[in-house]
């Protein structure tokens, strides 16, 4: 999967920002004690190696981490300067809220926050859902021929979860 790249003084973040101004659901920053509560969630729902972006984005003032709720209930999460300077992601809303316009909304909001901080593009890192990428605010691929950042990873190997391994 490749890296992207954003530019986040294009004209398409003000009409993404509008789209994401019209969903229902709320998003703001995580608050410290919800720390437990999102990195749990975020390791059930996607993987330990998000849950671990999770935990540092928490480590930060302030917390690099918004979350999506409604009605008490966590629908997604998204991070910003957490894997690396610059970087957006990870990112994820769960299965049965998708399709809600929930990720368009943590992902402007994140943007957004990202240029106030003196951003002038955001990275999106190892990017799965390339189309919605593209299409949400006309990221483009950075044309690499390696994994970049995450060469050389330490994963989980599946027979044996006590070691790490790339
Ligand atoms: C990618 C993800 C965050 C999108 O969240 P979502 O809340 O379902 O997205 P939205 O409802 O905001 O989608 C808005 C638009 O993007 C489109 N879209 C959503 N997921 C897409 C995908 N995987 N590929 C292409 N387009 C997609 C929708 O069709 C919609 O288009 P429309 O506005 O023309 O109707 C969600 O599918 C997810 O959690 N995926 C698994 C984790 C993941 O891949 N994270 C990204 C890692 S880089």
């Amino acid at each position: 999967m490749p890296d992207m790249l954003v530019n986040l003084y294009a004209s398409e973040l003000s009409a993404l920002a509008k789209k994401a101004g019209s969903v229902s659901v709320g998003v703001r920053a995580a608050l410290p004690p919800e720390m437990y509560l999102v990195v749990e969630w975020v390791r059930e729902h996607f993987s330990d190696n998000w849950a671990s972006e999770v935990s540092v984005a928490f480590s930060r003032q302030p917390i690099a981490c918004l979350i999506a709720v409604e009605n008490g209930r966590l629908l997604g999460f998204a991070c910003y300067d957490t894997t690396a300077r610059g970087f957006f992601g990870p990112t994820g809303v769960s299965e049965e809220a998708r399709g809600r316009g929930i990720g368009l909304a943590l992902f402007s909001d994140c943007l957004q926050t990202m240029k106030t901080l003196g951003h002038a593009y955001a990275f999106i890192g190892d990017a799965g859902p390339v189309d919605f990428y593209r299409s949400a605010v006309g990221a483009i691929e950075i044309p690499a021929s390696d994994k970049g950042l995450y060469q050389g990873m330490l994963r989980r190997p599946k027979n044996n979860p006590e070691h790490g391994e790339i």
